[in-house]
């Protein structure tokens, strides 16, 4: 089922139903945000997309060695990107709490304690990443526990799979287990050390890793500043008003703040390629704040309805112009399938009284995550020179899906069906720099 890409040399061509963004298609539907080719042809040469477009025009013109990929009837989108997850809570996903705080003691730490084993740690990415990619998912941003080992682990794996990923070491040093704290003010030389081995290795990117405010004293918040500004191409990752009593707890503990964004704007982590997870209790200046400084948010909604934490306001963030990505939030999050984060991400909207649009929502998990992270330059669209990761999804995986689909006329509606109803069964293969790394059907 799973395996590891050998090589990335030569001529591969994909023969499926293509569909990639070149910008967000908004509520609109804007036609000239994607391109969408049924019975098209993906040449990739090297691991990069060198030319799509239709079958009938290119195949008869590739050269004879090209090694042809038949998914005719397939739906080839570029890998999903996941803007938000933590891979040491693979093992606790699905524990019922009251809330985020109620949850984060009796579940969250609790295992994230276990990655100070490295063993532990590698056994857990590798399967977390298997478990990615058994759901089309080819990069994400992830949080590691505290421990500068744990975290290499996770780099090692991705390493061994050719993964373009972003994560890093949890920096925390009060407000958590005695046992998962960096020491008061710390964190700068153990995240120095693994930015230096791995970030810019192969495909991989360091991201660094504030888990919240509530756990990192003002001596540490210093200490990211000076992290951020040492580092300063560096993704930044972590979590904002999530929940309304996590909030107030934050305004207790920097009081000079003027919300609880404002915390990490004090130590200049907003900027480009900052991604927060969450931004549920956010007010029209801190989504203006967002927006001036380039700073992303993760949109969680299977994780915010599981927690009881609220309501994502997409369509306030994008009035804001803030740009927004698509988060799992595993543990938290109840499901690796971006298909089915999509279909929670459209129950939260029709609360919210806005509807989320197919081709908007599959944007958000491909082009949307890419941008959000600064990558949109090698991942999440097919435009010749784009590292080739991307997914193929079959649109009638299950008979229920089957039987929708022969009422599905428009591409949108396959799209909504997909997304409504769809899981990892409906990932028929996930490929990385062209190479098949997932085959459903494969024995
Ligand atoms: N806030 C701080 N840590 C966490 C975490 O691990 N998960 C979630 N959902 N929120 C957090
Ligand atoms: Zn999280």
């Amino acid at each position: 089922m799973f395996a590891v890409p050998t090589s990335h040399s030569g001529l591969i061509a994909v023969h499926a139903d293509l569909l990639h963004f070149r910008s967000d298609p908004g509520p609109q539907a804007d036609p000239g945000s994607y391109e969408y080719l049924p019975d098209g042809l993906l040449v990739v040469e090297n691991g990069r997309v060198v030319q799509l477009g239709p079958y009938a025009q290119i195949e008869p013109s590739l050269p004879e060695h090209t090694r042809m990929l038949d998914y005719a009837g397939c739906l080839c989108l570029p890998g999903f990107i996941d803007t938000h997850t933590h891979f040491p809570q693979t093992d606790m996903i699905a524990a019922p709490a009251a809330h985020l705080l109620d949850w984060l003691d009796r579940y969250a730490f609790p295992h994230e304690a276990r990655f100070a084993d490295e063993r532990h740690a590698a056994a857990v990415a590798d399967f977390f990443l298997d478990q990615l990619l058994q759901n089309g998912t080819t990069t994400a941003m992830v949080f590691g526990s505290v421990h500068g080992q744990a975290a290499a682990a996770f780099f090692r794996a991705a390493q061994r799979r050719s993964l373009r990923m972003l994560a890093g070491k949890a920096l925390m040093d009060r407000n958590c287990p005695e046992n998962l704290r960096d020491a008061p003010g710390g964190g700068y030389g153990e995240t120095a050390a693994l930015i230096e081995i791995w970030h810019g290795r192969d495909r991989l990117e360091y991201a660094i890793t504030p888990r919240f405010a509530a756990t990192s004293s003002a001596a540490q918040m210093e200490v990211l500043a000076e992290l951020a500004a040492d580092f300063p191409d560096l993704p930044i990752q972590s979590h904002v008003a999530e929940n309304l009593s996590e909030a107030k707890w934050v305004a207790k503990l920097f009081p000079s703040a003027r919300s609880y964004l404002d915390v990490y704007d004090q130590y200049s982590l907003l900027r480009r390629r900052a991604v927060y997870a969450h931004c549920i209790h956010l007010d029209a200046g801190d989504r203006a704040r967002m927006a001036e400084t380039g700073t992303a948010a993760a949109f969680c909604p299977s994780s915010n309805l599981f927690l009881g934490s609220g309501l994502f306001d997409l369509d306030a963030m994008r009035e804001a112009g803030v740009v927004v990505g698509m988060g799992t939030d595993i543990g938290a999050g109840t499901s690796f399938s971006m298909l089915r984060t999509l279909a929670d991400a459209y129950k939260v909207t029709q609360l919210k009284g806005h509807t989320l649009g197919a081709l908007q929502a599959f944007y958000l998990a491909t082009r949307g995550g890419a941008r959000a992270l600064g990558l949109t330059h090698k991942v999440g669209s097919f435009e010749p020179g784009m590292e080739a990761d991307f997914v193929l999804l079959d649109t009638a995986a299950t008979p229920l899906l089957a039987r929708r689909m022969e009422h599905a006329s428009s591409l949108e509606e396959r799209l909504f069906v997909l997304m409504t109803l769809g899981d990892d069964r409906a990932v028929r293969a996930t490929h990385v720099l062209g190479e098949a790394v997932y085959q459903r059907d494969a024995g």
